[in-house]
């Protein structure tokens, strides 16, 4: 049975579908954008092996809250925290937490679709040299054979200042994201889900297959899984690990809470957390192992060595894919096609979350104002394409433009304002409540009936959620809002 209560009478048609859904919605680009970035700029292995720990000691545990929560109320991610607290006769105010992430997806949805858009933009580059390399007689040697370094270095640059460029391919992103959401849960987001996430894997594998081979793949291995122990003990490299396993599971979003509403009674939500934490993970680790290679590869040995030996600092940001990875394709055996499919692989990536960012907000908008729901996505949708379009502008004609100057904000322009306030506040703020809810407010047996947990792994659960995870959340907050507290100013 789906879930028949769910809004608009809604659910996936399977638990395949939604463990697919669920994979496709955490796997993103903070799996092939943000992971690689952040573990480049905070050494590598220590950061991977602390990601791992947060992940089954935070992440894991917060997922199967969050579902449990949604799979319970069956309505919008707020209508169901409101349910369950009333049952539980807690205040209805615990509906807030989910209203904080929800509101934090939202956000998120705006500047992701502007990335997102960049990725269409960087299909279209090498798609046009692909169509070249064919015409010139094969694809044997790189990519962007017509232009130097300094040129395909300089495409992002080009882009971003190029406004009406960025706000097409925005556009284009954020209307098939719009698209798919307005069909509904099982004509459109499962679709897309059940459709893109398997191509999307066997891109991912080989590429990984395709940087092993040609790549520097020791290097990047090394580069991944060697650490100082030093290094797991620093702080900054904790926070972003921890900041890193919140974004990549989608926890502290409402997502989870929206997805688990569309989810059958009978699937074992344990199992399905434990499947989607771990396909996340993997995805993450394994486009490391894609990326890597192939940046190192472009790469002057003195520099490789620098990096691997601490020295020096692997490009962490957007320019590693925008920038480092496209001179890499360009030296590298059928670099344009292998560019033009990895590009594409992101994509899928991007749209199988973007529709579930904006389904958090839609499922609560048709519940509250009884609308259609091609009326609502249209309309929440068009906002958000709105509101990404003016910090789209942040690279551009508004750099200094900085309406927040203080704390986390100073000196960000409007995109890194969404983006700190996002990550820093809203979610770790929304998946803090969540833990404390369902550890300490809950009614522990509406809990325990749908968490699919027993004996010790029901109390190791409990432990998590009570305990560790509000503490470690609350350290996330507060170095987010006073990173002075890291000594680091
Ligand atoms: N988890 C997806 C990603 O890593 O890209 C998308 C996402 C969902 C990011 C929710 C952040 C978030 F709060």
């Amino acid at each position: 049975m789906a879930g028949a209560l769910a809004p608009g009478g809604e659910g996936w048609s399977s638990r395949t579908a939604f463990v697919l859904a669920a994979i496709g919605s955490a796997v993103g680009l903070g799996n092939l954008v943000r992971f690689p970035a952040e573990a480049g700029a905070n050494g590598g292995g220590a950061f991977v092996i602390f990601y791992i720990f947060c992940v089954l000691l935070i992440g894991l545990p917060i997922l199967l809250s969050e579902t449990l929560i949604g799979r319970h109320g069956q309505g919008s991610a707020i209508e169901s925290m409101k349910k369950v607290a009333i049952e539980s006769r807690a205040s209805s105010w615990w509906s807030l937490a989910a209203g904080v992430g929800m509101v934090g997806a939202f956000l998120i949805l705006t500047y992701y679709s502007v990335l997102a858009g960049w990725i269409v933009h960087f299909i279209g580059i090498f798609a046009g040299d692909v169509a070249h390399a064919f015409a010139s007689g094969g694809l044997a040697q790189g990519a962007l054979q017509d232009l130097s370094v300094d040129q395909v270095q300089g495409l992002l640059p080009a882009l971003q200042a190029n406004s009406s460029e960025m706000l097409a391919m925005h556009a284009i992103f954020m209307a098939l994201t719009i698209f798919f959401v307005g069909r509904g849960v099982s004509s459109g987001i499962e679709k897309v889900a059940v459709w893109l996430m398997p191509i999307f894997f066997i891109l991912l594998i080989a590429i990984t297959i395709y940087g092993a081979f040609t790549g520097s793949f020791g290097a990047a291995l090394a580069f991944l899984f060697d650490f100082e122990p030093a290094r797991l003990l620093d702080p900054s490299v904790q926070l972003s690990a921890l900041g890193q396993a919140l974004f990549s599971l989608s926890l502290g979003s409402a997502l989870m809470i929206t997805y688990g509403a569309y989810a059958a009674r009978d699937i074992n939500l344990a199992k399905t957390s434990v499947q989607i934490a771990t396909a996340d993970t993997s995805v993450a680790i394994i486009a490391g192992l894609a990326i890597f290679p192939i940046t190192f590869a472009a790469l002057a040995p003195a520099s490789l060595t620098a990096i691997l030996d601490g020295q020096e600092q692997v490009q962490g940001g957007l320019g590693l894919l925008f920038v480092n990875l496209p001179v890499a394709f360009q030296t590298m055996p059928a670099g344009s096609l292998i560019g033009l499919l990895f590009f594409i692989m992101v994509f899928f990536a991007a749209l199988t979350s973007s529709v579930a960012l904006l389904e958090a907000s839609v499922s609560w908008a048709i519940g509250r104002f009884k609308q259609p729901r091609w009326l609502v996505t249209i309309l929440l949708g068009g906002l958000a394409f709105l509101i990404g379009a003016w910090a789209s502008f942040s690279f551009n004609s508004q750099a200094d433009f900085q309406p927040f100057d203080f704390m986390i904000f100073s000196g960000q322009p409007v995109f890194g304002i969404i983006d700190e306030l996002t990550a820093k506040i809203l979610l770790p703020t929304s998946a803090l409540l969540v833990a404390i809810f369902v550890g300490w407010i809950a009614d522990r047996r509406l809990i325990d009936s749908e968490n699919g947990l027993d004996g010790k792994l029901h109390r190791i659960w409990l432990f998590l959620v009570r305990w560790l995870c509000p503490l470690v959340i609350s350290a996330i907050l507060l170095t987010g809002l006073f990173p002075g507290l890291l000594g680091q100013g």
